[in-house]
């Protein structure tokens, strides 16, 4: 059985941040979201996480346990609270990780994990990396590891050395609880320091086996928000380059911005200045961008958004949206619907074949398939306390400048003339114009009041 013990109680004093460090985003998910992702990739079914108030309050969200560590004595006294808290389970291992290191992936767990093998007390990742660095010294002698320093505490001569304590770590989860009870606060820090457990193990003849990672950006841990910024670049590189590897063009992935967790069909083309986010999910051989936003958005095949925003809202195949459009808030467009420049949807169902091409708000509305809705149509849904429907039928001809006032009903086949103010439900085949709308004699099909934007 392996078990994980996530440090994660450090305030982050260098964010300079009234939110706990390990909760500030990295391509839209906490940093503690990727190691716990990283750890259940490799296989570790059950984590603890070392948590200050703040991150307490919200733990449950992240699907595991916490422990509080009301005072931040060390990495050696966090663990020993996490281990209090875990029921001792014969011939256990428990492997010891980071909350801010959101670049490490899953590999580096399994490598740790694997090389704790036989009578082995613990394993270590350890890295090369250019100096200077904040990180602790492996001390060799020969070619075993004697013990850990920390920089506070390192000679001249310690700081020199290259190869790092990535702090990452695996141990035989009894021969740690007696480790953990043996260390002391003695240096600079007065800190308890879970690092001395090498020297401990080593005095004590038991082994202790380092695992080389080679690049040490995997396994940087996050500090400031200058390192925040680099680190959101390297995953929103690697999330780029999976998707181009599995058949997505990316314009430019340096202004192209997505998440974890994102659907994106072969030959879909993301131009520039994009940001997809959330659980948004885009189909094949689409045309996103540039300069747009989704955000959990749901699109078909062969759809084009253009220069615009999608939040919250489903689109189907075949359809057009934008320049400069908004659709929002549980918005759903069937297939083959246009949305053109300036037009903003909001929690509106629009049917098979809809067009509203220019200037145009829709609220809370339903409208059926073919219908038209002319230019600068606005429907009027809100009464200053109310949201209300508005209805519309199958091929209906809403003409340029018509206000909807709603709750409102127009039928099948009905049309509004340029420039009404519709108050009344409109019955099917119906053609209704002026301030307030009234009734047009039927079959009279010069009407100029009819004439609409194409
Ligand atoms: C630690 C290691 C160092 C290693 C580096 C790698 C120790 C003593 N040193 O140094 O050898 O190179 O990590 O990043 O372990 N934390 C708690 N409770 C505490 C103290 C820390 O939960 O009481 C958490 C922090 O939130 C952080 C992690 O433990 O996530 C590391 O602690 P930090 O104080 O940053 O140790 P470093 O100085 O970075
Ligand atoms: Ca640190």
């Amino acid at each position: 059985m392996i078990r994980a013990i996530v440090l994660a109680a450090g305030k982050g004093t260098r964010m300079k941040s009234a939110r706990t460090k390990v909760l500030h985003e990295v391509c839209g998910r906490p940093m503690l979201w990727y190691v716990l992702r990283a750890l259940r990739g490799a296989g570790i079914v059950e984590t603890i996480v070392v948590t200050n108030d703040e991150l307490h309050a919200e733990i449950a969200n992240f699907g595991v346990r916490g422990v509080l560590q009301d005072e931040q004595l060390g990495t050696g006294h966090a663990v020993k609270i996490a281990l209090e808290a875990l029921d001792p389970v014969a011939g256990a291992r428990v492997v010891v990780a980071c909350g801010d290191m959101p670049l490490a992936g899953e590999d580096v767990y399994r490598d740790v994990t694997a090389a704790l093998d036989g009578d082995a007390a613990m394993s270590l990742i350890t890295v090369k990396m250019p100096l200077p660095s904040n990180f602790g010294r492996i001390v060799r002698r020969g070619r075993d590891i004697e013990r850990i320093v920390e920089v506070r505490d390192a000679s001249d001569g310690e700081l020199a050395i290259d190869e790092m304590n990535a702090g990452i770590y695996a141990f035989d989860e009894a021969s740690l609880r007696d480790a953990v009870m043996r260390l002391g606060n003695d240096n600079a820090q007065k800190e308890y320091y879970l690092t001395d457990t090498v020297a401990d193990f080593v005095g004590r003849g038991r082994r202790v086996v380092p695992v080389a990672c080679t690049d040490h950006r995997h396994v940087l841990g996050i500090n400031d928000r200058v390192e925040l910024a680099r680190a959101r670049r390297e995953m929103n590189e690697r999330l780029c380059a999976q998707h181009m590897r599995d058949g997505v063009t990316i314009v430019n992935p340096e202004v192209t911005y997505l998440e974890p967790e994102l659907t994106i069909g072969r030959d879909t083309v993301i131009y520039p200045n994009t940001a997809i986010s959330l659980l948004s999910e885009i189909g094949e051989g689409c045309v996103v961008g540039p300069n747009t936003r989704l955000s959990n958005a749901r699109i078909g095949d062969r759809v084009t958004v253009r220069e615009s925003v999608v939040t919250d809202s489903t689109i189907g195949n075949d359809a057009g949206i934008g320049p400069y459009a908004h659709l929002r808030n549980e918005t759903v467009l069937e297939n083959d619907v246009k949305i053109g420049n300036f037009v903003e949807i909001k929690k509106s169902k629009l049917a098979r074949g809809v067009k509203a091409s220019h200037l145009t708000y829709l609220g809370d509305a339903v409208i059926g398939e073919d219908s038209n809705i002319g230019a600068g149509t606005i429907t009027c849904n809100y009464d200053g306390k109310d949201k209300n429907p508005t209805v519309i039928g199958k091929n209906v001809f809403i003409g340029s400048n018509s206000s909807l006032v709603a709750p409102l009903s127009i039928g099948d086949g009905a049309a509004t003339g340029a420039g009404s103010v519709v108050n009344r439900d409109v019955p099917p085949g119906e053609r209704v114009a002026g301030v307030p709308a009234r009734p047009l004699p039927r079959r009279n099909p010069g009407s100029e009041l009819l004439d609409g934007v194409e």
